[in-house]
């Protein structure tokens, strides 16, 4: 029996808690739910019920489901992805793009504003950047941008709406480009977990540089989703000074790392401020980012400081990024720290990478069959 969200055998995962037979053909199985208020449940029993209920010889089938604690949920998500990393899903991410998942524990510490700053610092140095706002509940990533419209369909696939910066360029999906109506409709039909798995598969990418994910905060299913899907992500973990934030932080880039999202650096915001004066203030503490980076051995990327200009922006719609001062180049300095030491991109004109790309298709060729061949790469995941 398959998981419908993991997609893998719930026997293999370990969901299975126990199963007993009596000698009149009475089966109780146990199953162990990622969480309590799991959409799927409904399915998921069905499904179980209607497997054992047609086995020969079973009279009756008892299902109770119980719910797993943060160990097993970590345990089952790395066996999910090792699995994944056999057959990692056809995407419509290019095999050459890079894809950076931005996390934080809590809300509210700046996830998007780094987000959409840092996607737009890279397109300023000419790069093509995909968005995809992954925070479905919380979205925001459109305000920021200041971008509005509504999504088409080209050949039964979403076209992303794009920004143009310089020479560079971005592209993003959001739940905030539906229409109201198509949204109550995700909502109601419990699609939500659906929702990125469809930003990642049915969706016209094109020819991406970067891949920026704004994921919701803490650690649920679209963090699994996602690993699943594009088991290559590696994260950036956002955090403020405090170490009650760090803390948060922590545990959840501790999840992703027992599920194998590579974490490739911290990034800490509303650091230090600076008054007209010049003077500094630590409001919030410090140290949050030096010691969140050095507990998980990654370099702290960048620290971006407590200024007005991002929350003014924010509710203008024009990233500090794209502007001059002091706040745009640290913006320009974190793309720089990302695109040169973090997550360099793989030599795109030269033959390697040219040669990769072929290798990375026949061997999804070999793995989806010929009517998926422009899948996610294995061997980019292997090398690590
Ligand atoms: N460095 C910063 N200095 C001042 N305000 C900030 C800074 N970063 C984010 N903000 C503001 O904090 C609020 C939350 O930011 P947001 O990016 O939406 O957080 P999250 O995505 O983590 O919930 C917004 O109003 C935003 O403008
Ligand atoms: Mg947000």
């Amino acid at each position: 029996m398959i998981d419908p969200e993991l997609g893998g055998d719930i026997v293999e995962l370990g969901m299975v808690r126990s199963v007993e037979v009596s000698e009149g053909g009475d089966v109780r199985v146990v199953v162990a739910l990622t969480i309590a208020g799991c959409p799927l449940r409904a399915q998921l029993e069905r499904d179980v019920r209607g497997v054992v209920g047609t086995i020969p010889g079973v009279r009756s089938v008892d299902l109770s489901t119980g719910q797993m604690d943060a160990d097993q949920r970590a345990a089952l998500m790395a066996r999910a992805r090792r699995k994944a990393l056999e057959h990692p899903p056809a995407t419509a991410v290019p095999p050459r793009a890079r894809v950076l998942a931005v996390a934080s524990g809590k809300g509210g510490v700046g996830k998007s504003s780094v987000v959409v700053n840092l996607a737009a610092a890279l397109a300023r140095r000419g790069l093509t950047v995909g968005v995809l706002d992954a925070d479905i509940g919380g979205f925001s990533v459109p305000r920021l941008l200041g971008m509005e419209g509504r999504l088409e369909a080209r050949d039964g696939k979403m076209v992303p709406l794009e920004r143009r910066v310089g020479d560079g360029v971005l592209r993003v999906l959001s739940m905030g480009f539906l229409a109201e109506e198509d949204r109550a409709v995700m909502w109601r039909g419990l699609l939500l977990n659906r929702a990125v798995q469809q930003f990642l598969q049915d969706a016209h990418w094109g020819d991406l540089d970067y891949l920026l994910v704004d994921l919701p905060p803490g650690t649920g299913d679209v963090q699994m989703g996602l690993a699943r899907m594009v088991p290559r992500t590696e994260m950036l973990v956002v955090t403020t000074p405090p170490l009650a934030a760090q803390r948060v932080a922590a545990r959840a880039a501790d999840m992703a790392r027992r599920g194998y999202l590579r974490v490739a650096g911290v990034v800490e915001n509303m650091s230090d401020f600076t008054c007209e004066h010049g003077k500094t203030y630590s409001l919030f503490g410090s140290g949050g980012g030096e010691r969140l980076a050095a507990g998980l051995g990654v370099p702290l990327v960048g620290k971006i400081p407590l200024h007005g200009d991002m929350a003014a922006a924010g509710d203008a719609g024009e990233p500090v990024a794209l502007g001059r001062g002091e706040l745009a180049d640290v913006f320009t300095d974190l793309a720089r720290a990302v695109a040169e030491e973090i997550a360099p991109l793989l030599e795109a004109s030269g033959c390697t990478a040219r040669l990769l790309d072929a290798v990375a298709v026949a061997v999804d060729g070999a793995f989806a069959g010929p009517d998926q061949a422009r899948a996610t790469p294995v061997g980019a995941d292997v090398e690590r």
